[in-house]
C-alpha cells in the first residue's frame, strides 16, 4: 500500500507516546506554536479522537468548526490561534456528530481531518495521537507519509517501559516511520520562586535510555514547571508566558524538527489522479506523473 501525502502539506510529524499523561498533547500544542513563531506555516491535527486536549490547550472550548458540503463531501475549516492551523473533533458544533464518529468510524474521521480540511499550503503539520499504539496511530501511520515522529516519556522506568511501546510502532519492522527523537518531560521540578534548584521527583535517565535504545535522539528535557499546567489550564500561549528554560527547550526542538526536515525533497505531483502516490524518488524523468520539486 501506498502512503498517501495530503495536498499542500510538506510535512506531518507524529508526537506518540505508549503512555497517558506523559505531556505528548502540550508538546505537540507547543512545538506548532513554536513552529508559527519561527515562521513556518503549521497544523496541528488532534488525532485523540476520544479525548481531545487541544481546545483547552488552545482556549477554544467555545469554538466551533464549520463544515459546510463541497459537492458529495463534508469539508472543515480549522481554527486559527497563536499561529497555528488547528482541528479537534472537540470544536464540532454538535457534539453527537463527534460520537457517531466514535469505535468503527474513527478512521473516518480521521481521515476527514487530514484530507477534508482546508488546510492551504503547510510547511509542517503536527500531529497529536492518543495515547498508546490503537488503531487511530496505526491507521495514520499506514496511510499517509510521515516524515518524522517523536516519542515523549517521563524519566521514570515504568513510564520508559510504556513510552517503549509507542517508539517500537515506528520500527523498520513495524511501521518503518522515521524516528527523529525522544523528549523527556518532566525531567525535573523547579520551584518558581527558586529558578536554579532541580529536584528530580520522577527519577533520571529514562529518556536517555530510551533514544540510546532505539538508536535515537535524546531532542530534549523539559521540566515540570507550573507555567506548562497553568497554561494549559487557561488556554494562554505558554510560548509567550516568558519562561525562558521551557522556551528554550521548545525552540531547540523546533530546531531539530526544521534542520532534519527542511533540507529534505519533496516531489509534488500536479497530476489530478487521486492514486498518484505523489513519490517518485526524485526520478521524475522515469515517472508519468507531472511531479515538481
Ligand atoms: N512540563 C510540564 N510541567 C507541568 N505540567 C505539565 C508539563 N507537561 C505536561 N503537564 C501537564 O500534565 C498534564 C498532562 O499533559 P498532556 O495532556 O500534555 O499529556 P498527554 O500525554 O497528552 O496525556 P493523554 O495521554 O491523556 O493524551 C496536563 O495537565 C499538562 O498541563
Ligand atoms: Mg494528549
Amino acid at each position: 500500500m501506498h502512503k498517501k501525502r495530503i495536498k499542500g502539506v510538506k510535512h506531518i510529524v507524529v508526537v506518540a507516546s505508549g503512555k497517558g499523561g506523559v505531556g505528548k498533547s502540550t508538546v505537540a500544542a507547543n512545538l506548532a506554536i513554536m513552529l508559527a513563531k519561527k515562521g513556518y506555516k503549521t497544523a496541528l491535527v488532534d488525532a485523540d479522537i476520544y479525548g481531545p486536549s487541544m481546545p483547552i490547550i488552545f482556549g477554544l472550548s467555545d469554538a466551533k468548526i464549520s463544515v459546510y458540503m463541497r459537492g458529495e463531501q463534508e469539508f472543515m475549516l480549522p481554527v486559527e490561534k497563536y499561529g497555528v492551523k488547528m482541528i479537534s473533533l472537540g470544536m464540532l458544533a454538535d457534539p453527537k456528530q463527534a460520537v457517531i464518529w466514535r469505535g468503527p468510524l474513527a478512521a473516518n474521521a480521521l481521515n476527514m481531518m487530514f484530507t477534508n480540511t482546508e488546510w492551504g499550503d503547510i510547511d509542517y503539520m503536527i500531529v497529536d495521537f492518543p495515547p498508546g499504539t490503537g488503531d487511530i496511530q496505526i491507521s495514520t501511520l499506514q496511510q499517509y507519509r510521515i516524515s518524522a515522529a517523536i516519542v515523549v516519556t517521563t524519566p521514570q522506568i515504568i513510564a520508559v517501559s510504556d513510552a517503549r511501546k509507542g517508539a517500537d510502532m515506528f520500527t523498520p519492522s513495524k511501521m518503518n516511520v522515521p524516528l527523529l527523537g525522544v523528549v523527556e518531560n518532566m525531567s525535573w521540578f523547579t520551584p518558581q520562586n527558586h529558578p536554579d534548584e532541580k529536584y528530580y521527583i520522577f527519577g533520571q535517565g529514562g529518556g536517555e535510555a530510551l533514544a540510546r535504545e532505539f538508536n535515537t535522539e535524546f531532542l530534549v528535557q523539559i521540566p515540570l514547571v507550573k507555567d506548562v499546567c497553568d497554561s494549559s489550564e487557561s488556554g494562554g500561549n505558554l510560548m509567550e508566558m516568558g519562561n525562558p528554560i521551557i522556551n528554550a527547550a521548545f525552540e531547540k526542538l523546533a530546531e531539530r524538527v526544521y534542520i532534519q526536515l527542511d533540507e529534505e525533497e519533496i516531489c509534488e505531483c500536479d497530476c489530478d489522479d487521486e492514486d498518484c502516490s505523489n513519490d517518485c524518488n526524485g526520478n521524475c524523468d522515469e515517472c508519468s506523473h507531472k511531479h515538481k520539486h
